[in-house]
């Protein structure tokens, strides 16, 4: 069946996927400026698989040494552009982020590892970019920033790297958060598209194999924004919306709520690994 699935893949897309190919995560460790990162555990209950794999397990050594080393990692341009933009004043009322929240190091250590969190007031999930946002209208008197644009992946880069090496973990107790999940979920094994592929197509039955040049991980989202050597800074809608194109369906806006869900969800399948932000990626 997984087979069969693989060939069709690669026949669907008329690229060489290597059929059948099994190259499996890397046994191997990570540690980055010497903190340790947690690129496999247990999976949490209800989860599909029995151990949680960080994407970094799939990548060549190449690329799994350059993570290592954060003078090495292209990505921490974009996480010091972010700490820039941290301190400075937008807005109409003179403030950066660093008048209200000081010095990140401290008041946003863990906070990358539990978003999406629940967001009483637009009583919807809420990721770093959109907390960004929401800080930048009711607090500070500036535009929101929008997808992609101004600064906006760095400085959820920045935010994210202040937890590297911590545990991600929601709390789905919080609001709504399990029906959002449970939304998530559904998008995760819709088929969609010409191709008629799910997520769950890819990175849950087909997880191991190769695809084109590319070694198929569980799709984890615990490096993002990522630095993708071939691409440069990558946000998590970004690559949704990327994937979600390479099946030929019609793509989700970044933060509709259809992403949001899939973010939720996606995210909870991660649950113990390691904040890597910014990961280094094909
Ligand atoms: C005038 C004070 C103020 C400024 C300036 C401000 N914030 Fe906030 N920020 C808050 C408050 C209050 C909260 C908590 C309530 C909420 O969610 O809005 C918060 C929450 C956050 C959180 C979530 C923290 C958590 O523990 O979940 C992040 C991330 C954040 N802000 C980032 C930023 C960034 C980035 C900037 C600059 C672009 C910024 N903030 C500017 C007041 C501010
Ligand atoms: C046709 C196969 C295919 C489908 C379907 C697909 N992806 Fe991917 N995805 C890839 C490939 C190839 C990569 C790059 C290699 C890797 O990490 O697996 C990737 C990478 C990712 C990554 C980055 C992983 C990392 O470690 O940086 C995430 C997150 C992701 N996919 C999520 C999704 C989600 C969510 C869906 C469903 C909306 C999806 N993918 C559907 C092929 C697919």
């Amino acid at each position: 069946m997984k087979r069969l699935l693989i060939a069709g893949v690669a026949l669907a897309t008329g690229l060489a996927a290597t059929a059948g190919a099994i190259a499996d995560p890397v046994d191997d460790t990570l540690e980055i400026d010497g903190t340790p990162i947690v690129t496999r555990t247990a999976a949490p209950e209800g989860h599909p698989f029995d151990e949680v794999l960080s994407g970094w397990l799939f990548r060549e050594a190449e690329t799994r040494d350059v993570s290592r080393d954060s003078f090495e990692n292209p990505g921490m341009i974009a996480v010091e552009d972010g700490e820039t933009l941290w301190n400075t004043v937008m807005g109409s009322e003179g403030k950066s982020c660093a008048t209200c929240h000081d010095d990140a190091a401290v008041s946003m250590k863990g906070v990358g590892a539990s978003f999406p969190k629940w967001d009483a007031d637009s009583q919807k999930p809420i990721n770093v970019e959109l907390q960004i946002n929401k800080c930048l209208t009711e607090q500070m008197g500036a535009e929101a920033i929008g997808f992609n644009k101004k600064g906006q992946r760095e400085l959820t880069a920045y935010i994210k790297h202040q937890s590297l090496g911590m545990p991600v973990k929601l709390d789905l107790s919080e609001g709504e958060m399990q029906s959002w999940w449970d939304k998530g979920k559904d998008v995760y094994y819709a088929r969609t598209g010409q191709l008629n592929l799910a997520c769950a197509s890819c990175h849950e039955v087909a997880m191991g194999k190769m695809i084109r040049a590319d070694h198929l991980s569980q799709g984890q989202v615990n490096g993002f924004p990522t630095y993708r050597l071939k691409s440069g800074l990558t946000s998590l809608h970004q690559r949704f919306r990327g994937c979600i194109r390479d099946t030929r369906a019609e793509q989700p806006k970044a933060f509709s709520d259809d992403l949001m869900a899939l973010e939720t969800y996606v995210t909870w399948r991660g649950t113990g690994l390691s904040v890597e932000t910014p990961a280094v990626r094909q």
